[in-house]
């Protein structure tokens, strides 16, 4: 058992940020930092085209990137939020630079802004292609200098502890306790006990087996959150990114950044038409939802399985200069961008729902707080603008440190009983747990893509209860493995997803049901 004041569940930005904040500011609290994996394992790490931030205030202002935020989020986005989240960006950028984190200037020394879709200015802040990485780098070093923040890497948050595991607990009010923890190289399963709990868990594009997202993305917080019924918003609105690298073999999950769309690059179909101004005056730079949706419809109509990005007539030296890592990726999948066009598809990249908090990063749990993309802050609305997920990361994360600042520190009180593992057995057929996450996968992508009907959700919904009942058995039965919490997890956010998809009733940004079109 392990005591602390401050459990944070992910190391991606929003977990990173927030630690090394409040370590730095309580040096005589402890910050334990709970992370599945490699601790640089996340989405952070591998966010290619930057953070959206106004700095050129000649050109861009405060207002048009709030205007145009709100209109990728199609009405659904809470104004309040918009504005002060795009506000305190350069103040943000500001701390992570101060930390050690290096962007791009040109040659008279002014950042080098990058531009994405549903943007009407330039404003993304990059390092490179690379900005998540670097990002990533700079957070990890700051945080391995503060003697009071422990991470546990290869460790895996499995459930929250809360009223409902104390027994006899008088407290009417719903409260987190700290987590239930499983030592992945021992098989240990521990408790942290914690005054307040932090979950930066990051994102469900594992949910769909075509993902730009890494192998942690599974939705585990969303879940812990949800079993421990705390409010969860916003599921319908999964994010497609229009451009991941097609492979006809596997299922490539390599993201050409929206930015190379920025560049220049143009979308054509299989006999080389240009399609995207036919849906929108932005054409290629339309925000993400109508580039993805304009694209399967384009598919749909020509049978082809993926479309294709044109580069040949850009700046070869300066594309490289600003996307090497695409570039070198292309070149190993025999794509040479000079001569050859990319075949890009549609993946599930982004969830702009998630764990509904307020503006201090408060779930509906008492001390319990979540922060970063497995967040509903309502900054997003119904489909996120791009480059802004980073910004919200660390301007929530400052939010809730800011909050904490002004705490004071709470005695442990309360005995948590252990984790009890009577009756489960090693788990034998692990076969299992991979059947039931294809099967889950494959219905999530015939059942529940860019294009939704009532009638393919009904049946996804019956599927996934077969699903349900089969991993919620092998659950009860078995020695808990990280593969089998994150599968239940992926069933409980898939859940959710189609039930809030059935609640909506009318269609926005990245939501779209054939049976809400008007007639
Ligand atoms: P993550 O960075 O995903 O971190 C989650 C952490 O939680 C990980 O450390 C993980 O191991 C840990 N974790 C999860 N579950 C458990 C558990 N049960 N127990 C213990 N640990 C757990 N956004 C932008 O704004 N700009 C971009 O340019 C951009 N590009 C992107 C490119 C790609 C390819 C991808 C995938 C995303 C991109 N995004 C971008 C989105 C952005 O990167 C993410 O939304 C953001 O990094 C999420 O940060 P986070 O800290 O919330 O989560
Ligand atoms: C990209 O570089 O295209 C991803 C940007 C984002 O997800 O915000």
């Amino acid at each position: 058992m392990i005591e602390a004041n401050y459990l944070v569940i992910g190391s991606g930005i929003a977990g990173l940020t927030f630690s090394v904040k409040i370590a730095k500011r309580f040096p005589d609290r402890n910050v334990v930092i709970v992370t599945k994996g490699n601790e640089d394992e996340s989405n952070t790490k591998y966010a290619q085209g930057g953070v959206a931030i106004v700095l050129n205030r000649e050109k861009d202002s405060f207002k048009k990137h709030i205007e145009d935020t709100l209109i990728a989020g199609d009405g659904l986005c809470n104004e309040d939020v918009v504005e002060m989240v795009i506000k305190e960006g350069p103040n943000r950028l500001q701390e992570l630079m101060i930390w050690g984190a290096n962007f791009d200037v040109d040659s008279s020394g002014d950042f080098d802004l990058g531009k994405e879709g549903g943007h009407s200015e330039y404003r993304v802040v990059h390092h490179k292609d690379i900005t998540g990485y670097e990002v990533e780098r700079a957070l990890l070093k700051r945080a391995h200098q503060l003697s009071n923040i422990t991470i546990l890497s290869h460790h895996f948050a499995i459930d929250l502890v809360t009223n409902h595991h104390i027994k006899n607990s008088e407290q009417k009010e719903l409260s987190c306790y700290g987590a239930y923890v499983l030592d992945e190289k021992t098989g240990k399963i521990f408790t942290i006990i914690a005054n307040n709990t932090l979950l930066a868990t990051g994102g469900i594009g594992c949910v769909y087996g075509h993902t730009t997202n890494p192998v942690i993305a599974t939705g585990d917080g969303i879940a812990m959150a949800y079993r421990a019924k705390a409010k969860i918003k916003d599921m319908e609105f999964v994010q497609f990114h229009p451009t991941a690298l097609y492979e006809a073999k596997g299922e490539s999950s390599f993201l050409i950044s929206e930015a190379v769309r920025g560049f220049g690059a143009y979308l054509r179909n299989k006999s080389g038409y240009r399609f995207m101004p036919d849906y929108d005056k932005r054409a290629e730079l339309a925000s993400r939802d109508i580039v993805s949706q304009s694209i399967d419809n384009e598919l749909k109509k020509s049978g082809e399985t993926h479309v294709y990005l044109d580069c040949t007539h850009l700046n070869i030296d300066a594309f490289k200069k600003h996307f090497p890592n695409i570039y070198k990726a292309c070149l190993e999948h025999h794509i040479d961008i000079k001569t050859d066009w990319i075949p890009v598809i549609p993946a599930s990249h982004y969830l702009c729902g998630g764990i509904k908090v307020n503006k201090k990063g408060e779930t509906t749990i008492t001390n319990l707080f979540a922060c970063g993309e497995c967040s509903r802050t309502g900054l997003h609305g119904a489909n996120r603008l791009a480059s802004n997920s980073l910004l919200e990361a660390l301007v929530y994360a400052h939010n809730i440190f800011k909050y904490h600042s002004k705490k004071e520190a709470k005695p442990f009180e309360l005995v948590i009983p252990e984790w009890n593992d009577e009756g489960t057995i090693i788990p034998k057929e692990h076969v299992l747990v991979q059947h039931n996450l294809k099967q889950l996968q494959a219905l999530m992508r015939d059942y529940v893509g860019i294009v939704r009907s009532n009638k393919r959700l009904k049946r996804a919904i019956k599927h996934l209860d077969l699903i349900y009942n089969e991993v919620e058995e092998l659950y009860r039965e078995s020695k808990i493995t990280t593969s089998l919490c994150e599968l239940r997890n992926m069933v409980n956010v898939a859940h959710l997803i189609i039930r809030q998809s059935l609640d909506r009733t009318e269609n926005k940004g990245g939501y779209y049901n054939i049976d809400n079109v008007k007639k």
